[in-house]
């Protein structure tokens, strides 16, 4: 077995190549300046390349993540979560590979009232949320026995994150205002790659999230506790909880999308660890 991870500098690339280190798992990592996702030209030529011999797996860690500037350059979102998981699923389906492909939560839309089940229509709104929904769709159209993991608010090192980010002000300013309106599921970048590995031989679409439901004004009062209890200098005296009308983004956030996560509990008999425990570790690990 070899895994080839793209966009392996991105957040759970970051945490996936880690795990196949310490796992011992051979592997190939490429990222967006080796391979670009969006060029079936340069897929197919990495797989002919020493460094693509005898790959068994892709996992795509690839996306445009970049959900408000995504409004300004649509179709740049669309070449790379639309037209790049096709691409990859086509090659995958010429050189008899199995594929795994992380997808999002914002497929589910604006408004939700209860956690989404893999089985939920999709409604997409905003142009990150619709490329990723239309990659789902046109990996599946091209490679049917491709796995897809949604998964929602990913935070980890070596990315990016809005936990990294509340961590920072933390310890940089005294008082923080932090949205509380909008209500979800943290996933621990470590966690979800361990789901990564645990999903090499499935097939379908799954959800992925640590047990809880949480938002960020919550995670900013939880890390601040834990950050003082680990003996961390914290600049922070008060956090205040304000509504997300208060910091206004380009792109509409849901205010609950939280995924349903008992199907793949019960494929793989696993219990996604709550988020508290993940925030503890991250902190930990610092
Ligand atoms: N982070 C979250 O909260 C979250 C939530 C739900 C789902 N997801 C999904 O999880 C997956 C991984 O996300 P992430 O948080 O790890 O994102 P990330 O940190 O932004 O990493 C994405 C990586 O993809 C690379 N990339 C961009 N365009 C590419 C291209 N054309 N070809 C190859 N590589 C390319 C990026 O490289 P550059 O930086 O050089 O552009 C980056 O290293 C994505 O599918 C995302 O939609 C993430």
């Amino acid at each position: 077995m070899k895994l080839w991870i793209t966009g392996c500098q991105g957040l759970v690339g970051t945490a996936l190549r880690h795990l196949c280190i310490k796992e011992q798992i051979e592997f190939a990592a490429t990222s967006r300046q080796e391979v670009d996702i969006s060029s079936l030209k340069h897929i197919k030529d990495f797989l002919h390349s020493p460094a693509g011999k005898d790959v068994t797996h892709i996992i795509n860690c690839a996306a445009y993540t970049h959900v408000d500037k995504a409004e300004q350059e649509p179709e740049q979102a669309r070449q790379i979560n639309a037209l790049g998981p096709e691409n990859l699923g086509t090659v995958a389906h010429h050189f008899d590979l199995k594929m795994l492909h992380l997808s999002s939560d914002y497929v589910f839309g604006l408004v939700g009232d209860r956690p989404f089940t893999e089985t939920d229509v999709c409604r997409p709104e905003g142009t990150y949320a619709v490329t990723k929904y239309e990659g789902e769709q046109r990996l599946l159209d091209a490679f049917p026995q491709a796995c897809i993991l949604r998964t929602s608010w990913v935070f980890g090192k070596g990315g990016k994150n809005f936990v990294s980010s509340i961590l920072d002000k933390i310890q940089k300013e005294e008082k923080l205002y932090v949205v509380s309106d909008q209500k979800n599921r943290l996933t621990y970048a470590q966690d979800l790659a361990q789901t990564l590995l645990s999903l090499l031989c499935h097939s379908g679409i799954f959800h992925f999230a640590n047990h809880g439901e949480t938002s960020r004004f919550e995670v900013a009062q939880q890390m601040i506790q834990t950050a003082q209890s680990k003996g961390l200098s914290i600049a922070c005296r008060e956090v205040f909880a304000v509504d997300s009308s208060v910091f206004p983004q380009l792109a509409k956030r849901p205010l609950y999308s939280a995924l349903d996560t008992t199907k793949i509990e019960n494929l793989l008999g696993i219990s996604p660890r709550p988020w508290k425990i993940t925030i503890e570790d991250f902190i930990h690990a610092l």
